[in-house]
């Protein structure tokens, strides 16, 4: 059946983990438990009937959630075959530390080399996490419970442990504000037509396996010979009913530790802006897109896209009305991460317009159409700030607090590794020059030898406010692409050979 034919067609809730849906923000306490396999059989026991918590939403909020993943490196030790394990995408099967010029592309140079990484390279690369997610006061219970299963089959290489969901990340801002809307309805159209406007609402198979993408396509994942799922566990592909979908109902997750370094981001305003308490906030509401409040600079004051309240909508505007960046700044790093921009540059809706957008000839826009369409590179955000208490951050000197930073895709590459790479680490995203993004940047001199230690505020009445010298305010200590399966997937990889 065709993408066009399966539109509409019901999604197997039961079958997707529960963490694609929902961020638990319910549940306040989690921690992440890094495993490596030790007996594969036992391991696979475990694996086959772990509580892995489904999509379907309950009258009653759960009390507890559980969810599994697996590297490439992970199925391999579990025994899975060769051949299965090969067709998921290469950046999976070659892992977050593969090689130079991926820990290139991505930051992990200088003090982010994977070389001084505490889990994520070498012997370790984690083979499974198990999510743990709690309400307050329940997780250590929970946690020891399932350790208990574990023990049989795996070895625990590393706990990650989290701050409570109600607390502002670690510099103090609003954190969780904006997410694409996932379309569970499968309501969008599935045909790859120019979109002239920035949607929200994304298509399932962006972050979700085995439905259309945006370009109305399926991603290419696992489809086997129905001869070698003899069970029957695996449902079968919408677009090849003729194979059993191993991707389908999973997506691919990626996990990275990063450290934030609280007092120096501070330190470092204080002296940007020369002791002016306000003009320190500024500074840092410029670097972030978004006051601590989560209040987005690019919305004027008392206005809200259409909202009653910025703060009642935070999420529904765009930077159409600020091209220069003279509200938010076109390296901010909202507006690095998601510039909110359609396929085509601003323009009218006319045939003739179109074209000369699509030509290129709209030369004002030159620098909007430097930064490709948003909707192909979107991420579903299901990370957790770590080593925060409820006292403000500043507070907390020498504590190691950060972001266990999760995203989920269906498309490493095209999401979370363009994001990082050409948008966060990039050092001319949307023509800018001199600078990467202003909390996650590593500062080192680029590929050309440019610097990238710089971020500018665009002024309306003069030349650009420009910072310089910037520190590095984060560092990457972890890191590894997980594959979270379908739940029946999952229960498949546990007992084929
Ligand atoms: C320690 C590291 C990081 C910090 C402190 C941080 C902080 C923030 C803050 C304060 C926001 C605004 C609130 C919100 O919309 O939720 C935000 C948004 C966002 N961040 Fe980060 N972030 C970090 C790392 C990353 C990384 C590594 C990525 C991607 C590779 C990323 C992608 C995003 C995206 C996609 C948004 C939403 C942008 C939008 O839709 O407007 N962040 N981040």
């Amino acid at each position: 059946m065709s993408a066009i034919e399966n539109q509409g067609r019901p999604v197997e809730l039961g079958d997707v983990q529960g963490l694609v849906r929902f961020g638990y923000k319910h549940l306040t306490e989690a921690c992440f438990l890094l495993l490596r396999v030790s007996d594969p059989a036992a391991a696979r026991a475990w694996l086959a009937q772990a509580p892995v918590t489904s999509a379907i939403k309950t009258d009653r909020l759960p009390e507890t959630a559980l969810h599994v993943a697996f590297t490439s490196e992970g199925l391999r030790a579990l025994e899975v075959a060769p051949d299965l394990c090969a067709e998921f995408s290469a950046e999976f099967v070659a892992g977050m530390t593969s090689d130079g010029a991926r820990a290139r592309r991505l930051g992990d140079v200088g003090a982010n080399d994977p070389g001084g990484w505490k889990w994520g390279a070498g012997e370790r690369v984690p083979h499974v996490a198990v999510l743990l997610y709690a309400r307050a006061g329940r997780l250590a219970a929970w946690e020891q419970e399932i350790e208990a299963q574990c023990a049989a089959g795996f070895v625990r290489i590393e706990r990650l442990s989290t701050s409570d969901t109600q607390l502002k990340e670690p510099f103090g801002f609003d954190d969780g504000i904006s997410q694409p809307k996932v379309d569970w309805e499968r309501a969008r159209p599935v045909r790859d037509q120019d979109q002239l406007e920035y949607r929200n609402l994304t298509c399932l198979g962006e972050f979700l396996l085995g439905y259309p993408n945006e370009y109305g396509l399926y991603t290419p994942r696992p489809l086997l010979a129905p001869q070698r799922d003899p069970g029957g566990l695996l449902p079968r592909a919408e677009d090849a009913p003729d194979r059993a979908d191993v991707g389908r109902n999973g997506c691919y997750l990626v996990l990275r530790q990063l450290q934030q370094d609280v007092q120096g981001f501070w330190r470092e305003l204080d002296r940007q802006a020369g002791g002016d308490v306000d003009l320190r906030e500024r500074l840092a509401a410029a670097m972030v897109g978004r006051k601590k409040d989560g209040e987005p600079l690019a919305v004027p004051s008392g206005e809200s896209g259409g909202a009653a309240t910025p703060r009642s909508k935070p999420n529904d505007f765009t930077y159409r009305d600020d091209p220069r960046g003279l509200r938010c700044p076109l390296g901010a790093h909202i507006r690095r991460t998601n510039p909110r921009n359609a396929d085509l540059p601003p323009g009218g809706r006319g045939i003739l317009s179109r074209l000369w957008r699509m030509l290129g000839f709209n030369a004002a826009a030159l620098e909007q159409d430097l930064v490709a369409s948003t909707r192909f590179h979107r991420l579903l955000r299901r990370g957790r700030k770590y080593g925060v208490d409820a006292a403000p951050a500043r507070s907390s000197p020498g504590a190691e607090t950060g972001i266990h930073f999760i995203c989920l895709a269906a498309n490493i590459k095209r999401q979370f590794e363009f994001v990082q790479s050409a948008w966060l680490v990039g050092s001319k995203f949307a023509g800018l020059t001199g600078e990467s993004d202003p909390l996650l940047g590593h500062r080192l001199p680029d590929m050309g030898d440019f610097p990238t230690d710089g971020f500018s505020i665009p002024q309306a009445d003069g030349p650009d406010r420009r910072l310089t010298g910037l520190p590095q305010f984060v560092t990457v200590l972890g890191g590894a692409y997980f594959f979270l399966p379908g739940i029946s997937a999952l229960r498949y990889l546990a007992t084929t050979r």
